[in-house]
């Protein structure tokens, strides 16, 4: 339904993101977990935590789900499970969060950038196959703003040049590609339960999801000392301590309940976008096999400069965001040189984020809207 947007109170605020109004409408829920953890007193794993992970993975259509303390650390405990370290390179886009670039430099490998789809601003097979050496190693595509990467491309690519897709599914729960969910199309992938996320947690979280058992073995035992499976008191690897708490687990199956229903509430928000936006602000596109989750409102300003837009949005009141300003190999760690990748560079200057999340009504969306079209 298109409302008459000359009509449209224009001096509410509209938030960027609404954990709130999220947490309220589960609060009896929640409540329940922080009894029934401080009775138990059940913190680290348990009956809680292996309940989350059966049934994230059958949430995400695959065989294994591992949770771990965060998606940074999902990212890094994959690559060093799959044996990617020093000498290898692990090719990731130039436009992604600096997390991405973090996980392999942590294990020790080089971070090869590569450009981006200016549509989708997603990695393609073709920009992997530009940047590809005999050390590459492995692709991590990353599922960047809600839309899946086009699995079939990226996976045709991997396939052909020997090496291993790894999804970054930090910002995709729920999405898919082609009928497939984020999570179940490449050897392993990494989430994040940042709270922001579309499956937040009540603080840090992370999962990682694959279908390959062995692999999954052995990241299980790296995110908990190197612990042998079988005893408490043996350590097979050199791992470290990144477990995923009883009570965020707890907390993330409630949520899990409901995470459908959520994307869905932010795709009606992007369609809501989509018939009101001038054309001065395009949003990405999202490609047929696909269906998106939303994570972030992304629009590029091209009749207008980010600059203006931002001001219009502060002066009514509406939240607003930029991911990312800096492309990847720019950041000062990665020390990249500005014009490798034109086409993210580009886009870090014209991106910005609207409100999304799933509990804006088409009220808010028509404000924004008439806001950015003054
Ligand atoms: C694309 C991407 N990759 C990785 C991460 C890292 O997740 P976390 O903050 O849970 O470590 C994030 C989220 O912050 C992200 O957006």
């Amino acid at each position: 339904m298109a409302l008459d947007i000359s009509t449209t109170e224009t001096s509410t605020p509209v938030r960027f993101l609404d954990l709130v109004t999220t947490h309220q409408e589960i609060r009896a829920e929640l409540d329940a977990i922080w009894d029934n953890t401080v009775s138990t007193a059940g913190f680290v794993g348990g009956a809680e935590l292996n309940s989350f992970e059966e049934e994230y993975a059958a949430f995400c259509g695959t065989s294994e789900a591992i949770g771990v303390a965060n998606g940074t650390d999902a990212l890094e405990l994959i690559l060093a499970a799959a044996g990617i370290g020093p000498g290898d390179e692990v090719i990731i886009p130039a436009n992604t969060f600096i997390a991405t670039a973090e996980a392999v430099a942590s294990v020790g490998a080089t971070c090869v950038f590569a450009d981006v789809d200016p549509d989708t601003m997603l990695i393609t097979g073709d920009m992997i196959r530009a940047v590809a050496t005999p050390k590459t190693a492995a692709v991590m595509a990353v599922h960047l703003y809600g839309q899946m990467v086009d699995a079939t491309d990226v996976g045709a690519a991997c396939s052909d040049l020997g090496i291993a897709f790894i999804e970054d599914s930090a910002q995709a729960h729920g999405a898919k590609w082609d009928g497939a969910r984020a999570g179940s199309v490449g050897l392993a992938a990494g989430f994040s339960f940042y709270p922001g996320k579309n499956l937040g947690a009540m603080g840090d979280g992370g999962a990682i999801t694959t279908n390959d058992a062995q692999l999954a073995a052995k990241m299980r035992s790296l995110s908990n000392h190197g612990r042998s499976l079988n005893s408490k008191y043996e350590h097979d690897l050199l791992g470290r301590n990144s477990r995923l708490d009883s009570l965020q687990a707890a907390a993330l199956r409630v949520k899990l309940r409901h995470i459908d229903r959520w994307n869905q509430g932010r795709r009606n928000a992007f369609d809501w976008y989509g018939a009101n936006l001038p054309d001065s602000l395009v949003q990405l596109s999202v490609r047929p096999e696909a269906e998106a989750v939303h994570h972030l409102g992304i629009v590029r300003c091209v009749g207008q400069t980010r600059d203006e837009v931002a001001a219009k949005l502060d002066a009514a009141g509406i939240g607003w965001g930029i991911h990312y300003p800096i492309p990847c190999h720019l950041q000062a760690p990665f020390g990249g040189a500005e014009g490798s990748f034109p086409i993210s560079e580009r886009l870090a200057g014209e991106i910005i984020s609207l409100p999304m999340h799933p509990h804006l009504t088409e009220d808010e969306v028509l404000r924004v809207c008439e806001v950015v079209s003054r």
